[in-house]
């Protein structure tokens, strides 16, 4: 269904006057319909941006590759503009709104000279739901539009909604009934009457991601690399969303939601936060070791990044997935490690800055079996398995495919459930050579939030610090919060008290990655962590006692599912539980210096918890 307007006043207006601003030759309303993506990716393919990839290895799928200047999220570059600095808070870059209005305004005056103007009208989550949020992105990059549709629900059946909402039509509960989120994108590369265009135009020099928390608008300027420029994921349902989540009760998280089902058919839900290089898109889609398999252990995936979180009428928490689609990072993909991952990238995908073979498929850095003899890298150079060995990589590290979820073969139905799904317990965890055992309870829902605020992961690129150095990462939401972190814990503290402790899913604390005193591994990790959440949910069931700990409750050897483990003894189970209260006093105090960047927005609470902690391992 064409379309080329709406009936939706105030976005009409907005389009329009973004139309006087940027300055497109043309404004094109995307309808989400097949045909609409067939011209774009001809399009795409006859400009350069695409590379179609072997139809017999790769059916419908594309490569694009990106300028090196814009291969990740520019989190030095990204703002948030409320009106008063202390609502920022430290964790994030700070404007005045009119000041960057101002500075935003000159760049986008004429900045999409040259070429045409998309308008995307987009849903993220079921469209009943009353999460779900209806946005518009605005965009100049037909890139952008072809990945929206699979990460987004988008075209004309969302912008339909909308209209309908005006006359009372949809679900009246939604939480921005009526109205939609602005967003505007442009890559900030007008093209000069008969200028060629470049592969992947963007803007080298100006590169701006703001939000815009008091109008709920998002503005992002000269990227058109991933959340970048895909509006909807990071800057609409975690940066926006945590401020409506905040003003209307419940909670936008950096988390992965995960369906288990035991023998006896039972089926629960748990969500994941991990900072990232911690193995989230791994647990989001874990297979369960073959003894656990043959006992009737199943899992499903309702997503892999993001939750959105609420108190249900139930009594308990209820969470969707407001994606469409997964935008995984490529390398170290491969069957050993996600072979739910590799299954869903096999078809109607478009890969970003990986390596392509000489027979048009894909390939990457940890994908199964031997490397290609002869490749393209991401930069569309000649690469080899020698070039490799110089260490030229084939694949960015941070090449990505964008994939739609109901490809995934372990979705779960209930993923399109308006109401979400009710959740059993939050997993915690970062990557954590020492300190941090296996995994532990925290003792109540306050403990559970000093746990999560306080999360810390070694890094393993150099791209935040020292590798190997601990960087906190409150609830793997250090780069997501659209507002000051104090204020956050605060809503997480209250969200606590939003029904009763019982029905609160229990809030844990995991580690895949202690190491032994020769540095290896200890727990071997990915599909046996389903070991820890069967124990997770027995003691969320109250059917495992536990051992009582300084930290809270940790599993007794016996309580684990080790059938079939090969060469884990109670003695490294013991090691991987290890409390030190030397590396506990140092692990205490080097948290102050979080709380201290925080300052006065710190909850109370939460230096009591920590205070608890001292005294226990003084
Ligand atoms: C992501 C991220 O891309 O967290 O999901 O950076
Ligand atoms: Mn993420």
């Amino acid at each position: 269904m064409k379309i080329t307007g709406t009936t939706h006043k105030k976005a009409a207006e907005w389009v329009e006057q973004v139309r006087q601003l940027c300055k497109p030759d043309s404004v094109y309303w995307c309808d989400g319909s097949d045909e609409e993506n067939t011209q774009l990716c001809d399009m795409l393919v006859e400009k350069g941006t695409y590379i179609r990839l072997n139809p017999e290895k790769r059916p419908g799928c594309f490569l694009a590759r990106s300028t090196p200047s814009d291969v990740a999220r520019v989190e030095e570059r990204t703002f948030i503009c409320s009106e008063k600095q202390e609502d920022a808070g430290f964790t994030n870059n700070w404007k005045a709104p009119a000041e960057m209005k101002a500075i935003l305004n000159k760049f986008l005056d004429g900045c999409m000279k040259g070429r045409t103007m998309y308008v995307i009208p987009f849903c993220m989550g079921p469209l009943d739901s009353p999460l779900a949020k209806i946005g518009i992105e605005i965009t100049d990059s037909a890139y952008v539009v072809t990945n929206m549709r699979i990460m987004t629900i988008m075209g004309a059946e969302v912008l339909k909604r909308l209209e309908d909402e005006t006359q009372g039509g949809g679900n009246p509960k939604r939480d921005g009934y009526g109205d939609f989120v602005p967003c505007l994108h442009s890559v900030g590369a007008p093209l000069e009457p008969g200028q060629k265009d470049v592969n992947w135009p963007c803007n080298n020099e100006e590169k701006y991601i703001c939000h815009f928390p008091e109008t709920g608008e998002i503005i992002s300027y000269g990227s058109g690399y991933g959340g970048n420029a895909l509006l909807g994921k990071k800057c609409l349902a975690l940066r926006i969303a945590t401020t409506k989540a905040r003003k209307n009760g419940w909670m936008a998280e950096h988390m992965l939601i995960l369906g288990v089902t035991d023998p006896q058919g039972r089926k629960s839900y748990i969500t994941g936060a991990f900072p990232s290089a911690c193995g989230k898109t791994n647990l989001a889609m874990l297979v369960p070791p073959a003894p656990l398999r043959e006992k009737g252990w199943k899992t499903s995936i309702i997503g892999d990044d993001i939750a959105w979180i609420w108190p249900h009428e139930d009594g308990t928490f209820h969470a969707i997935n407001p994606e469409n689609g997964y935008f995984g990072v490529a390398p170290g993909t491969s069957y050993k490690t996600n072979p739910i991952a590799m299954d869903t990238i096999k078809k109607n995908v478009i890969f970003t800055n990986v390596g392509l073979t000489d027979d048009g498929d894909v390939w990457w850095e940890g994908m199964d079996g031997e490397p290609p003899a002869h490749a393209i890298d991401w930069q569309g150079n000649d690469w080899t398995p020698e070039k490799g060995k110089e260490g030229i990589k084939c694949a960015h590290p941070n090449s990505r495919f964008t994939a739609p979820a109901a490809q995934c073969p372990t979705l779960d139905p209930e993923y399109y459930n308006p109401e979400g799904v009710s959740i059993s317990a939050f997993l915690f965890g970062g990557r954590r050579a020492t300190t941090m055992p296996l995994v532990y309870q925290s003792r109540d829902w306050k403990h559970g939030v000093y746990v999560g605020a306080t999360m810390g992961s070694e890094m393993t690129a150099a791209a935040f610090g020292k590798i190997g150095q601990v960087r906190r990462d409150p609830m793997a939401m250090k780069p997501f919060i659209g507002y000051n972190v104090g204020d956050y814990w605060q809503h997480w503290l209250d969200m606590g008290e939003k029904t009763c402790a019982c029905k609160l899913p229990k809030i844990f604390n995991v580690n895949w990655f202690r190491k032994d005193a020769e540095g290896h591994f200890i727990w071997p990790g990915y599909g046996d962590n389903m070991r820890v959440i069967d124990w997770v949910l027995r003691r969320c069931r109250g059917e495992v006692q536990g051992v009582e700990t300084k930290l809270g409750v940790s599993p007794a050897y016996s309580e684990l599912d080790t059938e079939g483990l090969e060469g884990y003894s109670e003695e490294q189970f013991n090691v991987n539980m290890n409390l030190s209260d030397s590396e506990w006093q140092a692990e205490l105090e080097s948290q102050t210096e979080l709380f201290n960047n925080v300052g006065d927005k710190l909850p109370a609470e939460l230096e009591s918890q920590r205070q608890t902690l001292i005294a226990k391992f003084h």
